[in-house]
């Protein structure tokens, strides 16, 4: 596992629209494996993949203990509303306040393309909006009103 360079607002990287994972070999493996190591060593809530400079519809979340990855997620129904603060690992020394859903659920798949439905609210269904966001190239930064 390596650590990889984050890229920071304003690399046209980040604006970019993500392409569908449709290979689960070796190279999808090293991503997440390296997408996790470094998430956990810059202690962020979540990573896209564009923000490791690599356009595939990928993130991953940390939850307690543990690293959710999510591929090719599709989101399948959104209620209700909250707003919270939220930073970003791609725009350093800055929060700002965020209208999220309160519940989403989102529909994706593991790294080895099994199929995974899952409910989340709250901090959960922030955290996934935002690093769903990341795919389509949007920063949380364009929805500060
Ligand atoms: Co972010």
């Amino acid at each position: 596992m390596a650590i990889r360079k984050i890229i920071t607002y304003e690399n046209d990287l980040l604006r970019k629209t993500s392409k569908v994972v449709t290979r689960f070999d070796e190279s999808l493996f090293e991503l997440l494996d390296d997408m996790k190591e470094t998430l956990k060593k810059s202690d962020g809530v979540g990573l896209a993949a564009p923000q490791v400079g690599v356009l595939k519809r990928v993130f991953v979340i940390s939850l307690n203990n543990y690293y959710l990855e999510v591929i090719n997620p599709v989101l399948k129904k959104q209620s209700g509303t909250q707003k919270g603060q939220e930073g970003c690992l791609s725009v350093p020394n800055r929060s700002e306040e965020v209208v999220r859903p309160k519940t989403v659920t989102m529909e994706f798949v593991d790294r080895y393309n099994n199929p995974v439905t899952m409910t989340v609210s709250d901090f959960m269904a922030r955290a996934f909006c935002h690093e769903f966001d990341h795919l389509n190239g949007i920063l949380y930064i364009d929805l500060v009103k």
